[in-house]
This record gives structure tokens, sequence and C-alpha cells, in this order.
């Protein structure tokens, strides 16, 4: 299996990509740390994984508190040891408004839970694949962050914000046995669907559809892969070749 011997961290691991993500992993032989807020969804995820002979632990964490990601990652090591990949995949997107009414405590909380999640997950992580010499980081933005979107002018900042993160996080470590890339979603199926495989009519491609949850998973699934080992400081736009006049 790809992933034997390898442990994985997930954030944002409960539903939608995440999820599919975790579900795949944990089907190529990973062991899978599922972080968290929603404890009711990690539950039945983690019966869903458990069921299939995976090896998984979830855990409650908000990924925008630096202190509860150091525990949150020292538990991840108590349990499974080193931490080899890490797909940084929680964010906030459910929020529509016009520039002039956003409130400064809206921008910084996407910035703390979108951009500074990522920064305290890829510091606990990062030390143990530059010591091993192999690691993959998969930092999940949006077209959003490639292109803007009206009435999501913070979001469209933060996934900004990780993409330039990735590539210049990438270079650092390019020689060390660590890849770090991006994954830009377009229009995924709901969450809600709790349907990795799923497709809806969309006019926001040329596909004329949305891309299931598990799509995104194979995606990150392969950037994590050594399949992928050549590829670092890219950002692969997963989006049904997407309509962007
Ligand atoms: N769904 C889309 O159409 C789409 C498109 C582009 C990019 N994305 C990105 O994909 C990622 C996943 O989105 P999704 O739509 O699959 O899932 P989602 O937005 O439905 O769920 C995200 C998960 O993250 C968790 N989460 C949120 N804040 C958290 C925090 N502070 N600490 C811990 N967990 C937290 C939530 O509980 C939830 O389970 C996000 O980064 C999002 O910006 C999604």
């Amino acid at each position: 299996m790809k992933f034997s011997g390898k442990t994985v961290v997930i954030t944002g691991a409960a539903v939608g990509i995440g999820r599919a993500s975790t579900v795949k992993f944990a089907a190529e032989g990973a062991k899978v740390v599922a972080i968290d807020l929603n404890e009711e969804q990690l539950n039945t995820l983690r019966r869903e994984i458990t069921d299939q002979k995976g090896e998984i632990l979830t855990l409650v964490c908000d990924v925008s508190d630096e202190a509860a990601v150091q525990s949150a990652f020292e538990a991840a090591r108590a349990r499974f040891g080193r931490i080899d990949i890490l797909v940084n995949n929680a964010g906030l997107w459910r929020y529509f408004d016009n520039f002039l009414d956003v409130t400064t405590e809206h921008w910084m909380k996407l910035f703390n839970v979108n951009v500074m999640s990522m920064v305290y997950c890829t510091r606990a992580a990062l030390p143990d694949m530059l010591e091993s010499g192999w690691g993959r980081i998969v930092n999940v933005a949006s077209v959003a962050g490639v292109y803007g979107n009206a009435k999501m002018v913070p979001y469209s900042a933060t996934k900004g914000a990780v993409l330039s993160m990735t590539q210049a996080l990438a270079k650092e470590v390019a020689d060390k046995g660590v890849t770090v890339n991006a994954v830009s979603p377009g229009t995924v199926t709901p969450a809600e669907k709790m349907d990795y495989y799923t497709h809806q009519e969309s006019s926001a491609n040329y596909m004329r559809r949305t891309g299931s949850t598990m799509e995104n998973a194979d995606l990150i699934c392969f950037l994590a892969s050594d399949e992928a080992s050549y590829i670092s400081g890219q950002n692969i736009q997963i989006d049904g070749c997407r309509r962007t006049i």
C-alpha cells in the first residue's frame, strides 16, 4: 500500500475534502491523525475508518489556537511517532459580504483559521520531516486565491497568502527531502452530501459539474506520495477547467 509506515495529520478532517482524504490515506495504509472542531463527525469518521481496519486517532482541536495545536501534535506523536505528511485543509469560506461591510474582527478570524493554522501545524510537523529527510506538506488553497472572488475579499486574500507561503517554504526545504505543494479546488460538491463521489451541475467551469470530494482527495494523496517526489512549490488547480471570464 502506498502509505504503509507513514503517519499523516489532516486538519479539517471531519467533513468534505478533509474527510475524503482521511478515508483515502487510511485505505492506502497510512496511520491517520484527524483533527477538527466537529467532535460528532470525527466520531463517525473514526468508526468508518476502524470498520475498514484502518488506523486513526481523532483529536478535537481548534487549529487557530497555537497551544492547542502543539498539544494535538504531542498526542499524535505519542500514539504514532514521527509525522511524515501534513495536509493543511481546515478553513473557513462560507461568508459572502461587500468589502466595506467586513469587520476587522472577521478579517482577523479568517487569517487566524486559514493562514495562521497552517503556520502552527507546519511548525509542529516540519522538524520530524527534516530529521527523517522525507516529508510532504499539502496546503489546501482555492481558486479564490488565484483569481479573487467578489464578496469574498478576505477569503481570497487568505488563500493568496497560502499560495505564496507554499512557494516560499518549498524553496527553503527543497534539498531536504520535503516537498510543499498547494491544491486549489474550484467548486466542490457540498460537504453535507457526505458522499465522496457525487457530482452536481455547475456553471462555473467547462466540465459543467462540481468536483467530488474524492477527486480532491485523489490529488492530495498523489502529491503526498513518492510518485510526486519531483514536484514542489506548485499549485495545482482542480476546477473542471474553470471559466475565468
Ligand atoms: N468546498 C469548496 O467548494 C472549496 C473550494 C475551494 C477551496 N476549498 C477549501 O477546502 C478546504 C476544505 O473545505 P470543505 O468545503 O471541504 O470543508 P468544509 O468547509 O465544509 O469543512 C471544513 C472543516 O474544517 C473544520 N474547521 C473549521 N475551522 C476549524 C478550526 N479552527 N479548527 C479545526 N477545524 C476547523 C470544520 O469543522 C470542518 O469540518 C478549506 O480550506 C476550503 O477553503 C473548498
